[in-house]
């Protein structure tokens, strides 16, 4: 009866976050170190540069969590942390500062898979939403297409077989002089842009319904911009990442449809990065909308990496009694 606070680290890639989590559901802080402006210049994440700015963060941003939330570490009942997938090096000072608070205070230690952080975003605004229901996760690491079965109970049936969904805009923004990172780049010239001038191709996969493929289509854009300059012709920017993105949406709206209509849930939630993307969230919500399917999404600010969202699966696995050891270990591959 009594509530539960889950402190909450995340520094899986270029984001130092922390926050505390009452219940669950109610984010007390949520306060996230960006380091994108640091990465910009080299057009993508550097891990060495990542993990020597999350090791001169991660206190300040865990402090500053606790302080927010007015909770000390004595009100805290566990201690969650993003073990994998990411970045070994980035990964490692997350854990290790988990660890060490854990050791010192005696607080319980949980370690989180990092997807199962983004899938669990649904839940902070969504205080109706229990599983089952289908969840397709795309950041710039991954694009997956998850069955949620039950707090910490996952199934994917769908994968990518090459780049992640992110990786996609953050490549094609890259080729058309957008810069990094080039999902919210993308999605802001789309605006202006007609998503019918070029006709892009959406990839089928051999022998799935729902995995994905996007260095097809990554290669299509290239090859496109390649001969626009050959012919001397110029490129439109806008057209061109308006025709990206509807192919990448028409590809992830397709196969999220198809997982809605096989398992007969009447849920549908989107996670991860690429999940804040308007025209993606748009389309989702319409075609949920037709067919009778309720549609979720974390705002904006809970689909990039946060800690909140760690803080929130790290909640559903200290209830079930899931507890790490010192022995807990980076694992950049992890699997789901
Ligand atoms: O979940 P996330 O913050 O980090 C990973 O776990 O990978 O996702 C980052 C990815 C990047 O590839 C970024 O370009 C993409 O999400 N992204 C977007 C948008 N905002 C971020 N992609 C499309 N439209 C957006 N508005
Ligand atoms: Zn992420």
């Amino acid at each position: 009866d009594r509530d539960v606070l889950i402190l909450a680290i995340e520094s899986s890639c270029d984001e130092t976050a922390a926050s505390v989590v009452k219940n669950g559901r109610e984010v007390l802080s949520d306060v996230i170190y960006s380091q994108i402006a640091l990465h910009t210049v080299y057009g993508g994440v550097v891990p060495e540069i990542a993990s020597r700015k999350h090791i001169e963060k991660v206190n300040q941003v865990i402090e500053q969590a606790l302080s927010e939330a007015g909770a000390e570490l004595t009100n805290i009942d566990a201690i969650a942390v993003t073990y994998g997938p990411g970045l070994v090096g980035a990964l490692l000072v997350g854990v290790s500062a988990a660890k060490a608070i854990s050791f010192a205070s005696g607080i319980p230690l949980i370690g989180v898979h990092h997807i199962e952080g983004h899938i669990s975003a649904n839940f902070i605004e969504n205080k109706e939403l229990e599983p089952p229901f289908i969840c397709l996760v795309v950041s710039g690491g991954h694009s997956h297409l998850v069955v949620v079965k039950s707090y910490g109970e996952y199934e994917i049936i769908g994968r990518t077989r090459d780049d992640a969904a992110g990786e996609a805009f953050d490549k094609v923004a890259r080729a058309i002089g957008l810069g990094y990172p080039g999902g919210p780049k993308i999605d802001k010239a789309a605006r202006e842009g007609n998503p019918e001038a070029i006709r892009f191709p959406r990839a089928k996969v051999e022998g799935s319904e729902y995995d994905f493929s996007f260095s097809g289509l990554k290669s299509a854009v290239l090859n496109y911009l390649n001969s626009c300059e050959m012919k001397g012709e110029e490129i439109n920017v806008s057209d061109v990442a308006a025709s990206f993105q509807k192919a990448v949406i028409d590809v992830l709206v397709e196969h999220s449809l198809a997982a809605v209509k096989e398992y007969g849930y009447d849920k549908f939630a989107i996670a991860g990065g690429v999940a804040s993307n308007s025209a993606l969230r748009g389309a989702l919500e319409k075609e949920c909308a037709k067919r009778g399917v309720a549609f979720y999404s974390p705002s904006p600010i809970f689909c990039t990496d946060n800690a909140a969202m760690i803080g929130v699966a790290g909640y559903y696995d200290y209830i079930r009694g899931i507890r790490h050891g010192y022995d807990l270990n980076a694992v950049p591959n992890l699997k789901l």
